[in-house]
């Protein structure tokens, strides 16, 4: 997941640097891009207007659709979650074992009172 986050984010600031005229032409990617994202969530998918972009919004955008695929069997899932049931858990009690359950000693300096 970290391969194809840290992919994503490169890919992306690459697609700045190379689409955005920093280096080389600079290309409109409102006009090919975006109106593929729209189409997409429209479920009618506008091939042509992502063919029309440069390669490295292409692969950028490959990228990122493959984080979103594997999105669910990842630690990402965690954006999704809502933690309501904190609010009504049961508080976890900490303390110290019981001496009977003691593996080793305790460490000098450690002793209860009167010990
Ligand atoms: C279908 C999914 C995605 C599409 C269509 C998309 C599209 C774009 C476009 C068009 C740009 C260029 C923006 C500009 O130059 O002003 C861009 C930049 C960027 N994207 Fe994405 N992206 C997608 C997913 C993601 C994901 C999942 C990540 C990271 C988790 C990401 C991170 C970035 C970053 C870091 C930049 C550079 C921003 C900058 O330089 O200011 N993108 N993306």
């Amino acid at each position: 997941m970290y391969v194809v986050l840290v992919a994503a984010i490169v890919a992306g600031l690459a697609t700045t640097l190379l689409g955005a005229g920093v280096i080389g032409d600079e290309h409109n990617y409102r006009a090919t891009v975006s109106p593929w994202f729209r189409s997409v969530f429209t479920l009618q998918p506008d091939i042509d207007a992502m063919a029309a972009a440069p390669p490295s919004f292409q692969l950028h955008t490959l990228i990122g659709m493959l984080l979103f695929a594997i999105w669910p069997f990842t630690r990402l899932v965690h954006a999704f979650t809502a933690p309501i049931g904190y609010l009504f858990r049961p508080y976890i009690v900490y303390r110290s074992r019981s001496v009977g359950a003691r593996s080793r000693p305790p460490r000098h300096g450690w002793d209860g009172p009167g010990s």
